[in-house]
């Protein structure tokens, strides 16, 4: 199993802080539309929030403000290259980003790193140009991405977050590679929550979903019958990137066929 290829930048937030989000173009190839990716390796700047944000997290230590403010630039900056004016980036009442009208997208941050990713499916459509591709940018709905340094996820969980077939799975993985898949197949699904939620308004739990190998990747299938996931097209394709310690995972999600078309606000 592997993913999709090196990890050019240094993600470690060891070198030189850098407090300005740059272009992550080897983001982009972790989902199957096209997306404006970028990270920001190291703390985040908050004096860079807008006051409404800034109010947002105004009572939280700052830890958390300085993650906040991190994955704000990084949104900030994705949302610019599609060449959306500067707007309060507020977070609604399931903590997910009120992303405005015409975009959908997704914020990660882990220690030191922080990544958005927003894709804008009309402007992406008329780019496409006609025929598959366009209907693929037609279909999808939702991104999800989640960065986590390998190893933080301790075999003691892996009961709590993955299902027995996956531990199956995961047991036949050489113990080299157990941990960096194990990162990805957990990440994976939480991607795939953030990918979900915002048009479901659902939970999904980690024994719903599972993820699987698949030609050389990962894919993820449902595991239980719960009623939101006939919202999809299966399986959902999972794409990552690994570096020394740091695990990248996205996700996009299609709607199914006959998939309602609500999205919850
Ligand atoms: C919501 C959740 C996925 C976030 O993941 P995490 O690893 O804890 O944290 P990350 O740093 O990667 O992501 C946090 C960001 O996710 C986004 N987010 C939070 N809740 C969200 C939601 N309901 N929908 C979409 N995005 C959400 C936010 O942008 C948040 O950052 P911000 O508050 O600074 O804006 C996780 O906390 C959770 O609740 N998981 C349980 C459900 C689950 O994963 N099920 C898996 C089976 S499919």
């Amino acid at each position: 199993m592997a993913g999709v290829g090196a990890f050019p930048v240094d993600v470690s937030g060891r070198g030189r802080a850098r407090r300005e989000p740059v272009a992550a173009p080897h983001v982009k190839a972790l989902f199957d539309i096209p997306v404006a990716a970028f990270e920001l390796a190291g703390p985040g700047d908050e004096s860079t929030l807008a006051p409404p944000e800034a109010a947002a997290v105004a009572a939280a230590g700052p830890r958390r403000r300085g993650e906040f403010a991190a994955g704000r630039q990084c949104a900030h900056a994705a949302l610019a290259s599609w060449g959306m004016a500067p707007a309060p980036l507020l977070a609604r009442h399931d903590r997910a980003p009120a992303w405005p009208a015409g975009v959908f997208g997704s914020i990660t941050h882990t220690e030191n790193y922080a990544l958005a990713v927003v894709a804008r499916p009309l402007d992406a459509g008329r780019r496409a140009g006609g025929g598959a591709e366009e209907d693929r940018v037609g279909t999808a709905v939702g991104v999800g991405v989640d960065a986590e340094r390998t190893g933080r996820l301790s075999p003691d969980l892996y009961p709590v977050v993955f299902t027995a077939a996956e531990r199956s799975w995961l047991g036949r993985t050489t113990a080299a590679r157990r941990a960096e898949a194990a990162t990805a197949a957990f990440s994976a699904k939480e991607a795939f929550y953030k990918a979900q939620h915002p048009w479901t308004g659902s939970w999904v739990g980690f024994a719903d979903v599972e993820a699987r190998p698949a030609s050389g990747a990962l894919e993820l299938v449902p595991a239980s019958s719960l009623s939101v996931l006939h919202h999809w097209s299966w399986p959902v394709a999972v794409r990552w990137t690994a570096s020394a310690d740091l695990v990248l995972v996205g996700v996009t999600v299609h709607r199914a066929r006959r998939s309602p078309r609500t999205r919850r606000g």
